[in-house]
């Protein structure tokens, strides 16, 4: 018997002035994203920004439902509008931004188990990293390289 032992590293930003211009575009257009959240049930407003190869942008962001579960996260949102308009090109990036109708959210809000299963598909697929930056409506950006620094020993297609 021996450990596994699995590390991440992954990038902290104070704020969006350490962010590249290309980063902090990306943020402005997650912000965007955010702000026509539907999300009357949690007033947790997520947006989702992503970058394509060709530099395209497209954007996501949760949509809820009085039947709960049939609501969606932002991050799938914005994932299945790319792939379902630009099935052949390559996700760069995406920019997560989280913020709550009724206090501030200061914590950088990573994406929930079930988007990074989804995000892990298309890296898979397309056979390149997609960097992950989080953040809440303030406070620090944290940037992933991949998405397997969120989700190690990921399930994908070489099982089946
Ligand atoms: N939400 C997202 O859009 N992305 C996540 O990664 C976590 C949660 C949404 C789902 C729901 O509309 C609200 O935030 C509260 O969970």
């Amino acid at each position: 018997m021996n450990d596994l032992k699995i590390t991440s590293t992954f990038t902290v930003y104070n704020n969006s002035s350490e962010l590249s211009a290309q980063d902090n575009n990306l943020l402005l257009k997650a912000i965007e994203a955010r702000n026509s959240a539907y999300a009357p049930y949690s007033n947790f407003c997520v947006g989702v920004s992503l970058l394509l190869e060709d530099d395209t942008i497209i954007l996501g962001n949760n949509q809820e439902n009085a039947a709960y579960p049939s609501g969606m996260c932002a991050e799938r949102v914005a994932i299945w509008n790319a792939a379902s308009q630009f099935p052949n090109l390559k996700i760069k990036k995406i920019f997560i931004s989280a913020k709550a109708k009724n206090r501030i959210v200061d914590k950088p809000v990573s994406p929930c188990g079930s988007c990074r299963q989804v995000i892990a598909e298309y890296e898979t697929k397309q056979i390149e990293k997609i960097e992950i930056l989080f953040t809440g409506e303030t406070g620090k950006i944290i940037k992933a390289s991949s998405i397997l620094d969120l989700l190690p020993l990921a399930f994908d297609n070489s099982f089946l």
